[in-house]
């Protein structure tokens, strides 16, 4: 279906548009994307202006009616939507207007496609916030089961990758459930904050048509309207708050997409990714690649990248809208499109890895235990600066004899100082370590155990509000 190439705003015009000034200023591309919110808009735009006296009921009906059967068109792809008809916004005007008539032309009373850009935005980004945190919730739930099947496990913890203390996997687990939950907690508030309805701006004065904002506000399901005219058509926040919790959300994954790689290596081989999340090399027949966790930390780029674009874009922009501003959309979509992705990607990359505990205990080193040593003096009464000149030597005494520190014999220890007795054996393992550290929030069994009931519950509740 090709429409007629006259433009809405032609009225004015004696020549026609360049075709790459044309090509060039067309969003249809890409904000096609926006049709279904821009005529769910459109519906509650029509239903306000019947109600002040600009349609009648009966035109109203009709104009409702072509916009369904604009829909169908789009969404069954019959509809060719050219660089000529600009953006969404004009093409589903131009197409109603062939269908139901002049009477179609009504529509914009009021309205501008500033007021209207806004609106389906932000309709937009209620369903993108919407997949996104389900999202999240999702890889909640599989690091929640994760962290249960594994709490046996202990392993090195890291600081500047070197052996640190000993920690169970669960509890490196549980630190990306509470980072997601954060990620989560920025998505949710910027919602919030994007409850608000923009149409009744204009162009950026305000409709000369007392149209109802709140009539439109709650058939459009939005809690309140936009306070200000020219603020409601110049505001990008609320796509600049999704990209900024995106790209925060994107480091933490990234990080822990670095740990994965690294720990999958044969050198270290703490885990195996499944083969069904893994590629295999063109050349090299032995390889597996952890491409896909590879792709994740790669397109942290790409989504920090958009949110540098937006902001760039917004900043010192003149009030109010100005075409500047149609660059919001690609950078947007594009994030929607590689967080939900990247989301799923590592869902079930660490739904189906495998974790090796065996190789886990036997690569923590001699020395890792050392701050329990430690521990062990400042409980005889020490002061945990003297005791940690006391352990350093002893480290030293190890690392000269080729030994673990927990192979050292009870004469080495007194030597270094008269304070150690017998019972410094018991410190000297890795689950006593653990088990040590048992207060909220620490790596003891029943401190992760903790995390990880109360995490259930979080998840509980929210579908249980999402149910009620
Ligand atoms: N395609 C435009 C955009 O995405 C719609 C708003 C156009 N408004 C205007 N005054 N030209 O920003």
């Amino acid at each position: 279906m090709r429409h007629s190439k006259k433009k809405p705003w032609a009225g004015r015009f004696v020549k026609t548009t360049e075709a790459v000034v044309e090509r060039f200023n067309a969003s249809i591309g890409f904000d096609r994307r926006l049709y279904r919110v821009d005529i769910e808009g459109s519906r509650a735009q029509t239903k306000a202006l019947e109600r002040i006296g600009v349609l009648t009921a009966e035109e109203r009906d009709r104009i409702l009616g072509g916009l369904d059967r604009v829909e169908e068109e789009i969404a069954a792809g019959k509809l060719a939507l050219t660089d000529d008809l600009e953006d969404i916004h004009m093409a589903v005007e131009v197409r109603l207007t062939e269908i139901v008539g002049p009477v179609g032309g009504k529509i914009h009373t009021g309205r501008s496609r500033n007021d209207q850009v806004a609106l389906d935005e932000r309709l937009y980004l209620r369903e993108a916030i919407g997949g996104t945190v389900d999202r999240i919730d999702r890889l909640e739930a599989v690091l929640l089961d994760s962290a249960e099947r594994h709490i046996e496990v202990v392993m090195p913890g890291y600081t500047h990758l070197q052996q640190a203390q000993p920690v169970r996997f669960s509890q490196y687990t549980m630190a990306l459930f509470w980072m997601l939950e954060r990620d989560r907690g920025r998505f949710v508030d910027g919602a919030a904050r994007a409850d608000a309805m923009p149409l009744g701006s204009g162009a950026l004065a305000g409709s000369a048509y007392p149209v109802d904002r709140a009539f439109l506000a709650s058939e459009l399901g939005f809690s309140r309207v936009t306070e200000n005219s020219i603020d409601a058509v110049s505001d990008r926040d609320y796509l600049l708050e999704y990209l900024s919790a995106a790209a925060i959300l994107m480091g933490h994954l990234s990080r822990f997409c670095e740990d994965l790689i690294v720990w999958s290596s044969s050198e270290f081989g703490f885990v195996a990714l499944d083969e069904a999340c893994s590629t295999g090399s063109s050349m090299m027949p032995q390889k597996v690649n952890p491409d896909s966790l590879e792709l994740v930390r790669g397109k942290t780029g790409r989504v920090y990248g958009n949110l540098t674009s937006l902001l760039t874009v917004m900043k010192g922009m003149p009030l109010t809208y100005a075409k500047d501003m149609q660059e919001d959309k690609e950078p947007f979509f594009d994030t929607v499109d590689t967080v939900w992705m990247a989301l799923e990607v590592f869902a079930g990359a660490w739904a189906t890895m495998s974790v090796h505990k065996g190789r886990m205990s036997t690569a923590l080193d001699g020395m890792i235990l050392a701050t329990d040593l430690a521990d062990y003096l400042v409980r005889k009464g020490m002061p945990f600066r003297a005791c940690h000149q006391v352990v350093g030597k002893l480290v030293r005494t190890a690392l000269e004899r080729g030994m673990r520190l927990e192979d050292l014999d009870l004469e080495t220890f007194q030597a270094a100082s008269d304070r150690f007795e017998a019972d410094v054996e018991e410190v000297l393992s890795p689950e006593r370590s653990t088990a040590l550290r048992d207060l909220p929030g620490g790596t003891g069994r029943k401190a992760v155990q903790d995390q990880i009931a109360a995490g259930w519950q979080r998840l509980a509740e929210r579908i249980k509000e999402a149910e009620g």
